[in-house]
């Protein structure tokens, strides 16, 4: 089944509302999960997460990891009031969190400096995916540890059909439209591998981690030989 891309920014006040209002935590959990798992060591320094919507998991990583700053960035204003909302309920948090509300590219972010970068839910929004990886390679320090989970594209409508009652079946009917968008707008295993060649960033993981996400994950490599940008002294 070909993708059908869907709008890039959430930035409809209902629809914000319903994804914010939504019950989240298995699949939110489930990210925090796989970051607990690939990356055991101790986490500290600045971190980014890519659309991070209403902020759900900026805050969870906030909570998880007390060494470390995250910035949530994220172009819909809808979507972003309501993970401003959730931050200010968390007293503790408020110094170590920074929520920015910008489009990808986000020229604002300064080029090198996080130690992790965290998205959710972003890559199959995008109708340019290589925009998630650009903005990876531009803002992770070499060395930094990458976790991205996204949806998988089923195979054929009737595999969409039966995830969406799976999952969605007492949603609100915008959030099942949402859904429904959002697995007809997905990347395959495949076609994610292939924008890793084209990012440079072959070394990632692609892995299958439940019966509808994926995950991209690895460390981001230093400056390789050669690179116009590696010092030499
Ligand atoms: C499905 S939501 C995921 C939110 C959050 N990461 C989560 O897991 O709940 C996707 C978010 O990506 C944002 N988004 C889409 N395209 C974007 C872009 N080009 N730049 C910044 N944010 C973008 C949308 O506005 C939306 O809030």
């Amino acid at each position: 089944m070909e993708r059908t891309p869907e709008p890039e920014l959430m930035d409809d006040l209902a629809q914000a509302r319903a994804y914010a209002e939504e019950d989240f935590s298995e699949a939110n959990s489930l990210f925090m999960e796989q970051f607990g798992k690939l990356y055991p060591q101790p986490v500290t320094g600045r971190a980014l997460d890519l659309g991070c919507g209403p902020a759900d998991i900026t805050l969870r990583f906030a909570r998880a990891y007390p060494g470390c700053h995250i910035d949530g960035i994220d172009g819909a204003e809808a979507m972003l009031n309501f993970g401003r909302q959730a931050l200010e309920q968390e007293a503790g948090l408020q110094q170590r969190v920074t929520l920015i509300c910008e489009r990808l590219p986000a020229p604002s972010l300064t080029p090198g400096q996080y130690q992790h970068i965290i998205s959710n839910s972003l890559l199959h929004h995008l109708h340019d995916p290589s925009l998630l990886w650009q903005t990876v390679t531009g803002c992770a320090r070499p060395g930094a540890s990458i976790l991205i989970m996204d949806l998988l594209r089923p195979d054929t409508r009737s595999q969409v059909d039966a995830l969406v009652e799976r999952y969605a079946e007492s949603a609100p009917d915008l959030l099942k439209r949402d859904f429904r968008n959002s697995l007809l707008a997905a990347f395959t295993p495949e076609e994610v591998a292939q924008q890793l060649r084209g990012a440079g960033l072959e070394n990632l993981a692609v892995t299958r981690v439940s019966d509808r996400h994926m995950t991209i994950s690895g460390y981001l490599q230093g400056p390789r030989s050669g690179d116009p940008f590696q010092l030499n002294n």
